[in-house]
């Protein structure tokens, strides 16, 4: 069977983490996330991220997370601002226009929202006639493996305090761009710097969920109606709880990430001693290499990824994820297989 770089959720959870869901099954336990490993998992992230006060709530899905947190927080007549390539924009079959709200869609070089895009929404918004710029989305690491520094972080947090807006971080792959070479941003900044955020787990190990933290209280009250009224308050939190425990009892967080971005790391860096160029600068786990659509064939009898973008009639940039699970013997024989191919 081909190997698959399509993505970091190909493969089930990491076993420590499959090995707590068989230690906990016949406990009994209160549903809708007031089940014990829940709170354990609350207390921990709480502790982790420096904010005692946090509202933390667990639920499955990215898309569910980011279509509930958007729309729990704007009013009919507003809108949020992401990035043209935020996924919210574009791979979520709508999900944010379907609860009634606009998303400001802003083109970037490189994923990533600065203050200076957002000061260009805000300026052709007209009171009364448009809908109003209530909240900015951004994602870390981005859809294209960047990330943001910490500066770029406290330099948004404080453009949207200052315009009245509120900073929601999609974090499907924070544990990537927390771990990533060139990132020093901590938990404890997310804690601080942003509204609310979400940790995700579906893309580093868990089998699946998502951990949404609302740091500001204002945005706390009467969330978990609204986690009720779209079917994401799960019965059985428990499976949940039980994972994000284990993520946060220890450092194994963190450490399927860093796996993750060693190796990712490793083919970033045989593409580039090949003379390959890179479409993004990616310390992540998300690698998009611009290959002639020769190349991409003869790799593709091998292994199987993505095609991004297509970048001209001849090229395109493919995409190559790794995940916790990624063997070293995979990246081995893709590295090898791209030598031979490149010395032809
Ligand atoms: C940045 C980002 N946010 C959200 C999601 C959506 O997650 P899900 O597929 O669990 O709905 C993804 C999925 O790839 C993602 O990359």
């Amino acid at each position: 069977m081909k190997y698959s770089f399509k993505n970091d959720y190909s493969e089930g959870a990491h076993p420590a983490i499959l090995q707590a869901l068989v230690d906990n099954n016949l406990k009994q336990q209160p549903g809708y996330g007031d089940d014990e490993y829940t709170q354990e998992a609350v207390a921990l992230i709480r502790k982790k991220i420096g904010n005692p006060a946090a509202n933390v709530h667990l639920v499955s899905g990215g898309t569910q997370a980011n279509l509930i947190v958007i729309a729990s927080i704007l009013r009919p007549h507003e809108s949020v601002i992401a990035a043209s390539t935020g996924h919210i924009n574009v791979h979520e079959t709508g999900a944010i226009e379907a609860t009634g709200h606009r998303i400001e869609a802003v083109p970037t070089t490189d994923g990533k929202l600065k203050p200076e895009h957002i000061w260009g929404v805000l300026s052709k918004f007209e009171e009364v006639h448009m809908t109003r710029p209530r909240l900015v989305y951004i994602s870390n690491s981005t859809e294209i493996g960047t990330i943001y520094t910490r500066q770029e972080l406290v330099d948004l947090s404080n453009c949207c305090r200052e315009n009245g807006l509120y900073l929601f971080l999609d974090g499907a792959r924070l544990a990537s761009a927390l771990c990533a070479e060139g990132s020093d941003m901590t938990l404890t900044d997310l804690g601080t710097y942003t509204d609310v955020f979400y940790i995700g787990g579906t893309k580093n190990g868990t089998l699946l969920g998502e951990a949404i933290v609302i740091n500001n209280p204002a945005l706390q009250t009467d969330f978990r109606y609204h986690l009720k009224q779209r079917g994401a308050l799960l019965a059985k939190g428990r499976i949940l709880g039980i994972q994000f425990a284990e993520l946060f009892r220890g450092d194994l967080f963190f450490e399927m990430a860093r796996h993750a971005n060693q190796l990712a790391a490793r083919l970033s860096d045989a593409f580039v001693r090949l003379g390959f160029p890179l479409l993004t600068v990616s310390t992540t786990n998300q690698i998009f290499p611009i290959l002639t659509q020769t190349v991409i064939q003869q790799l593709l009898e091998q292994f199987e990824f993505y095609q991004w973008q297509k970048i001209d009639e001849y090229h395109a940039a493919i995409r190559l994820v790794t995940s916790w699970s990624t063997p070293d013997e995979a990246v081995d024989k893709f590295i090898e297989t791209l030598e031979t191919i490149a010395a032809k």
